[in-house]
């Protein structure tokens, strides 16, 4: 049986991974070595089978037993012992949630719904590292990768609306405490019916700007009641790094793009992080090489893969099927507001939202390791 390495399975990401891969029964296929960054000696989560103590996450030796590495430690612990590992000579394969390695040559990154082919291709060739996307693009592509596969994707500009996780635990709990902060100052306000709302709405945004460095510590800036028009870091033309990654990763999950010799579908927007809890949404407007009608659009997409799902592009619809609250926990991809746009029938709209924990970011690396076991 197969021995695999399970690295920052506590964390965020790590937990949606284990509670995924529990439910999935994966632990069936393999034998467990479970790691930790701070409590090496100590005892290993129940799925653990003869290895049942935790290993130091920094200990080379023990990392090279394993035939398969997962790991949702951050890029941090990757950069530092990536190299090493493979430098020692350690020829197993590394799943990555991490961004560190993603943009790197003998790297895929790994969407097998969408880029199977690519997956296929680069396991026949002994690709050994395979790499979660960033969540945005994962969960975009899952809803509407159906018209990248179609070659009916010209361009697409993609404005986002990122929930507070994928900054980070720290970023939900901030937020969170910013809502009861915002809550508790204008409480008796609204308790009264009378009140004034533009008296409600001056104390909200006294309090908001009058938030400490240690209110607003993780994001910056108060999130609860505001919103964020920059993600990630400067990339020093204009873009953000989260707006960076929408073409570089789009295209090299679909295989296109500098080292595929094909063109680079242009993909670009603004990136946007707002008070919402674990779901990223995105509105996207697509230029399509030819005009294809809405019901066609729509069949492709309800036919890509078993989690897109088409909602109608009606009111009701829409308040039921295409908000974060629907989706949170689900690994469903809705995909609604589908028409053509003012500009003309070959520009289209849709929105979509996916779970950033589940298809954004554990989903792909334990249904990558699952292939691999299965191989
Ligand atoms: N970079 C994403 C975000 C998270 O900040 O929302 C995960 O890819």
């Amino acid at each position: 049986m197969a021995l695999v390495g399970i690295v920052g399975w506590r964390g965020m990401v790590g937990s949606v991974l284990m509670e995924r891969m529990q439910a999935e029964n994966d632990f069936a296929l393999f034998e467990p070595l479970f790691f930790s960054t701070s409590n090496a000696g100590g005892a290993a989560p129940a799925q653990a089978k003869n290895e049942k103590k935790l290993v130091d996450a920094q200990d080379l030796k023990a990392l090279a037993r394993c035939d398969i590495v997962v790991t949702a430690q951050g890029g941090d612990y990757t950069n530092e012992v990536f190299p090493k590992l493979r430098a020692a000579g350690w020829k197993g394969h590394w799943i990555d949630a991490a961004s560190a390695l993603r943009m790197k040559d003998d790297a895929v990154i790994i969407l097998d719904p969408v880029n199977m082919p690519v997956i296929k291709n680069a396991l026949a060739s002994g690709n050994k590292n395979w790499i979660g996307g960033n969540c945005t693009v994962s969960c975009m592509l899952m809803g509407v990768g159906a018209l990248f596969k179609a070659g009916l994707v010209e361009w697409m500009s993609t404005m986002t609306y990122q929930a507070a996780s994928g900054g980070g635990a720290q970023h939900m709990r901030e937020m969170l405490v910013q809502y009861g902060a915002l809550n508790a100052e204008v409480r008796s306000l609204l308790d009264n019916p009378a009140s004034a709302i533009l008296e409600i709405d001056r104390k909200v945004l006294a309090r908001q700007q009058a938030m400490t460095g240690a209110e607003v510590e993780h994001v910056g800036v108060p999130l609860g009641g505001s919103l964020v028009p920059w993600i990630d870091k400067d990339m020093g033309n204009g873009q953000s790094r989260e707006e960076w990654k929408g073409m570089a990763e789009t295209n090299k999950i679909l295989g296109r793009g500098p080292g595929f010799d094909t063109a680079a579908v242009p993909v670009d927007g603004v990136c946007v992080r707002v008070g919402s809890m674990r779901c990223h949404s995105q509105a996207l407007h697509f230029k399509l090489t030819r005009d294809v009608p809405v019901a066609d659009i729509e069949a492709m997409i309800a036919a890509d893969n078993p989690w897109a799902k088409v909602v109608p592009n009606e009111r009701e619809a829409t308040l039921r099927q295409l908000t974060p609250v629907a989706v949170t926990g689900t690994m469903d991809i809705p995909v609604g507001r589908i028409r053509k746009l003012a500009m003309g029938p070959q520009h289209l709209a849709a929105f979509t939202i996916g779970d950033q924990l589940l298809w954004g970011a554990a989903e792909p690396l334990r249904r990558m390791l699952r292939l691999l076991l299965e191989a």
